[in-house]
């Protein structure tokens, strides 16, 4: 292995499909690998070679700015090839299904697809079809799972563990794949997950999944160390939801007084895109000192460097993928 890549990292799994499966072990070697790409991405010379000569193909079914760019900036800064391809320039717009493109690009040998898709299940479907390692970057309202990883990155660095946390998942929990691959490894890890939102986002039998539900903010943020937001969905909603955004921000909106329930050194999250005065107020978002937004950014590309590098690492040789 080249530039300081341990070899004595192994990852059992050969695609990364969400976070449900993972072991804690799973989740804190990926977690641990991440870290040490933080500090390489702050120096002037970002670029290593761990990954010269391998091609990563981000494949983006739906809108996206920093997942995407976050995926192909950890694809370069180790050194691979990465080829972006969205719905409005590809064939897609001309009929092609997911699996045709796929098979289309998997003829081009590359060792990674990132895919995000509307549809859950996307990214299982495409892992059956293809010789290569696949990398789930969201698939509708079901998994994100780099996203739960570099939210769990940026809490273990805040608060230098996530045992024993108790972490409020606030807003559209219904129709979030942010949220869900949160619960999954928050649970894995030994934290305490509380879903605040109205009823109507609230997915029916959630407690099956081992958090608490509220209704009302202040009650739910009570004590959390973790405050974590989620967009409205609009795009997602067939219906009315909520009476009005004016509404929604008066009681689900994050802003002072309600963060006032939570414990005073609480750290405010969100995955972005942010809808300022919708579930979030801006100065809340802004706060310096509490909002953790955009290291939250900074930590997605360390994340990815690290599930790209030990999925590839791990693959087996071409002969044995049948290349
Ligand atoms: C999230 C997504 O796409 O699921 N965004 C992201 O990846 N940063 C959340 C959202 O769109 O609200």
């Amino acid at each position: 292995m080249i530039d300081g890549a341990s070899d004595t990292v192994q990852f059992a799994h050969r695609h990364l499909l969400g976070i449900e499966g993972l072991s804690p072990d799973d989740i804190t070697l990926l977690l641990d690998r991440s870290e040490s790409y933080v500090e390489q991405n702050r120096q002037i010379d970002k670029k290593k070679s761990v990954l010269r000569g391998r091609t990563i193909i981000n494949l983006f079914f739906e809108a996206s700015t920093r997942t995407r760019t976050s995926f192909e900036l950890a694809g370069k800064r180790l050194g691979s090839d990465v080829i972006n391809m969205s719905v409005s320039t590809s064939s897609i717009k001309k009929g092609e299904t997911l699996i045709d493109t796929a098979m289309t690009l998997n003829a081009m040998h590359p060792d990674v697809l990132v895919l995000r898709h509307p549809d859950a299940g996307a990214a299982k479907l495409l892992s059956e079809k293809v010789n290569c390692a696949v990398i789930n970057a969201g698939d509708g309202s079901h998994e994100h799972p780099t996203q739960a990883l570099l939210d769990a990155l940026t809490i273990r660095r805040r608060r230098g563990r996530l045992q024993g946390l108790m972490v409020a998942i606030c807003g559209d929990i219904v129709h979030s794949r942010v949220a869900r691959s949160n619960i999954h490894l928050l649970n894995t890890m030994g934290a305490r997950v509380r879903l605040i939102a109205p009823r109507t986002l609230i997915p029916e039998g959630v407690e099956r999944l081992g958090v608490e539900v509220f209704h009302d903010m202040k009650e739910g943020l009570e004590d959390c160390d973790i405050v974590m937001m989620l967009r409205l969905q609009i795009e997602r909603m067939h219906g009315n939801f909520f009476p009005s955004i004016r509404e929604y921000f008066h009681f689900f909106g994050l802003d002072y007084e309600k963060l006032a329930s939570a414990k005073p050194d609480a750290l405010i999250m969100h995955p972005g895109p942010m809808n300022r005065g919708v579930e979030i107020d801006s100065e809340v978002a802004d706060d310096f000192g509490r909002s953790a937004i955009r290291e939250q950014v900074e930590m997605g590309v360390a994340v990815r460097m690290a599930c790209l590098e030990l999925l590839t690492l791990n693959q087996p040789e071409a002969e044995q993928r049948n290349l």
